[in-house]
């Protein structure tokens, strides 16, 4: 294993917690359309951009609709959740996290975000994030979102490292499959049931150093 000199991080659920955001969102416009939508279809929508988010919830029943109209749904779900995010401050930030940035920009680790989300710069600012990052590469510098590699493939382009010398961390299933695609090291946030295809899965970031997580990884 090459110790990674770069370390990617997905945003939603890996830095901070905000799929019940989007769950919620999402639910009020699924019920809003008379579609049932609970806890069970969530995880699908994990990682992956808002358009095909919306398209999974319209399958749920068969539903079509005009591309006007999927785009004001899009707006609305999106207006919701940007209520709920606008409320988010440094504390929000998930445990264990501060202090593993921290450590890793001590140890002169470079760090990015690989982000679906085309929100991640507002949540970014805050959680008052944006200058610990070297690069940011979110769902509006991509073309194809996760699972496609290419929001990885452009962080490690950012900071001019190859993907072999990259660790990403991630919360989401279609994620771990775009990391595992860039062929870059994956460790995933979360359930093992979900994340199983990562190098290593872990419950959080508390008590975490940098060094423990390289430990477990070799
Ligand atoms: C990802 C989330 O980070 O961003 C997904 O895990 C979300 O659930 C996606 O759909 C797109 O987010 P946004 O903020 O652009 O609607
Ligand atoms: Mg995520």
């Amino acid at each position: 294993m090459n110790v990674p000199k770069t370390w990617i991080f997905d945003l939603d659920g890996v830095i901070v917690e905000t799929a019940q955001f989007h769950y919620k969102s999402w639910k009020r416009l699924a019920h809003s359309l008379d579609i049932p939508f609970d806890e069970s279809h969530n995880e699908a929508l994990k990682g992956v951009s808002r358009s095909k988010s919306l398209n999974i919830i319209l399958e749920l029943d068969d539903r079509e609709v005009s591309e006007k109209e999927f785009q004001r749904l899009m707006d609305k779900k999106n207006g919701w959740y940007q209520n709920y995010i606008a409320e988010l401050t440094p504390d929000d930030i998930l445990d264990g996290i501060p202090e593993f940035l921290d450590t890793l920009k001590e140890r002169g680790a470079k760090l990015a975000i690989g982000s679906s989300s085309k929100n991640a710069q507002y949540i970014l600012d805050y959680l008052q994030l944006t200058e610990t990052f070297d690069a940011i590469i979110d769902g509006t510098k991509v073309k194809n979102t996760k699972p496609d590699p290419e929001v990885f493939l452009k962080g490690a382009q950012a900071v001019g490292e190859d993907p072999e010398d990259c660790v990403v961390f991630e919360d989401a299933e279609s994620g771990v499959e775009a990391a595992n695609r860039a062929n870059m090291l994956c460790v995933g946030v979360g359930s093992e049931e979900i994340l199983g295809d990562a190098d290593l899965v872990i419950d959080s970031f508390v008590d975490m150093s940098p060094e423990d997580l390289l430990e477990k990884l070799s």
